[in-house]
C-alpha cells in the first residue's frame, strides 16, 4: 500500500503528465509499477523489452496499455539517430563510433539517450542493475546541471506521516568538503521541490565541538562552505538554513537540541539530514527501513541536467511507482 505522502505526489504528478522511460521491461516488479502509474493516469510511459512478452503480460493480468509504448532499442528507427548522439558526446573521450553502436543498444544507455534527446522527461531503472551502471550513463550523458557541482543523491523516508530527506546515501563514496557542501546545497533545492521544509542539519558523531577529529573538521568545513555559498543572490528568501556540525538526536530532537545547540535555527527542527560519507548515509538509511520501520524511497539523483533515478534492487512494485511519481515531479521542476 502506498502512503499517504506519495499518494499525495501521484496526484500531483497527474496534474501535469511527464514521459518517463522505465528500461527494464524484463522485470515484472517494473510492469506492475507501470500499470500503477498508467491505473493513475500519472504519466505517460515508455518501457524497453520484447514487445509480444509485455503485451502478453499485460494482457494475461486484464490491465490496459493506455499511456504505455513498448519500444524494442534493437528495432528502434531511433537507434542510429541515439548512437550518433553518443558518438558525438564521447568521442571526446575516446568512444568509437563502433564503441557508441554497442553501446546505444544497452537499454540503460538507450533510456539515458532518449532522456538526452528529449524523447522522455526522465528514466528510471536499476530493478536489475546496480547503481554505478544506473549512474554512470547519466553522468556520462545527462551530466550536472552546474557545472562546479557534484551530482549526488538523496532519499525520502517516511517516518509517521511526516517526510525527510537524507543526502548523500547513494553516490558519492567519501566526499570532500566542497562535495559535502555541494550535497548539502543541492539536499535543500530539493527539499523545497518536495515541500520539505529546508532545514538542513550536517550530521557527525560530534555536535559544536564536542569531539575532536579530521572527520569533525570535514564536516564543520563543509558547513562554513555552504553557509557562505547561502549568501548568493539566488538564496535570497529561499528559506534554506544549514547548520553543523551536530549529532543526529540534536538534529531530530528538540529537547537535546536545547541542551546541546541552543542556539541553532535547525538543531531540533531538521528534516534535511546530510551525511559525512556514503557509509554513514547508506547504512543509517538502511537501518531505519529494516528496523525503524521507515518507507525509504530512493536513493534518487539529484543535480543532473534531467531527472535519472535509482532503484534499490530490492524494490516492490508499489517502490517502484513511488520513484516513478518523484521522476515526475523532479521533471516538472527542471
Ligand atoms: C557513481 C559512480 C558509479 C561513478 O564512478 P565511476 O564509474 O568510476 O565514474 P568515473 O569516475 O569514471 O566518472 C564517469 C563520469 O562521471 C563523472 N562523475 C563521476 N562522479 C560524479 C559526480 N558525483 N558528479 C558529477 N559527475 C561525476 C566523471 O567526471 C566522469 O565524467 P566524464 O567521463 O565525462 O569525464 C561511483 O561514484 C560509484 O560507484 N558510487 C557508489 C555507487 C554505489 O555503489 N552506491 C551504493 C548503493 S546505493
Amino acid at each position: 500500500m502506498l502512503s499517504k505522502y506519495l499518494n499525495g505526489i501521484i496526484a500531483k504528478a497527474s496534474e501535469n503528465l511527464k514521459t518517463i522511460v522505465l528500461p527494464e521491461g524484463e522485470e515484472e516488479r517494473v510492469l506492475k509499477a507501470a500499470h500503477i502509474i498508467a491505473d493513475a493516469n500519472a504519466a505517460k510511459l515508455i518501457i524497453l523489452g520484447k514487445e509480444d512478452q509485455i503485451h502478453d503480460y499485460f494482457n494475461k493480468n486484464g490491465w490496459s496499455l493506455r499511456g504505455i509504448e513498448v519500444v524494442e532499442p534493437e528495432k528502434s528507427p531511433k537507434l542510429a539517430e541515439y548512437t550518433e548522439l553518443l558518438y558525438n558526446l564521447r568521442k571526446e573521450k575516446g568512444m568509437t563510433l563502433e564503441q557508441a553502436a554497442q553501446t546505444a543498444v544497452n537499454y540503460t544507455y538507450f533510456g539515458t539517450l532518449m532522456v538526452k534527446a528529449g524523447d522522455a522527461d526522465g528514466m528510471v531503472s536499476g530493478a536489475n542493475h546496480s547503481t554505478a551502471d544506473t549512474v554512470r550513463p547519466a553522468l556520462q550523458i545527462i551530466k550536472s546541471a552546474k557545472k562546479d557541482r557534484c551530482v549526488s543523491s538523496f532519499l525520502i523516508m517516511i517516518s509517521n506521516d511526516t517526510p525527510y530527506l537524507f543526502s548523500d546515501c547513494g553516490v558519492v563514496i567519501n566526499p570532500t568538503e566542497k562535495e559535502l557542501s555541494d550535497i548539502a546545497l543541492t539536499a535543500a533545492e530539493t527539499a523545497i521541490q518536495f515541500g520539505i521544509e529546508p532545514k538542513v542539519a550536517m550530521l557527525s558523531f560530534s555536535t559544536r565541538g564536542s569531539a575532536k577529529s579530521e572527520n569533525v573538521d570535514k564536516v564543520r568545513n563543509a558547513t562554513a562552505l555552504a553557509q557562505e555559498a547561502l549568501k548568493a543572490d539566488i538564496y535570497k528568501d529561499s528559506g534554506i538554513e544549514i547548520d553543523g556540525e551536530m549529532q543526529a538526536d540534536a538534529a531530530l530532537d528538540a529537547v537535546v537540541a536545547k541542551k546541546k545547540a541552543p542556539d541553532s535555527h535547525v538543531a531540533g527542527k531538521a528534516k534535511v539530514l546530510i551525511f559525512p560519507n556514503l557509509e554513514a548515509g547508506n547504512i543509517g538509511y538502511k537501518l531505519l527501513q529494516r528496523l525503524g520501520g521507515c518507507e525509504a524511497y530512493g536513493p534518487m539523483l539529484q543535480g543532473l541536467n534531467a531527472p535519472i533515478n535509482d532503484l534499490s534492487r530490492g524494490a516492490f512494485a508499489e517502490d517502484i511507482a513511488g520513484v516513478i511519481a518523484i521522476t515526475c515531479l523532479q521533471a516538472t521542476h527542471k
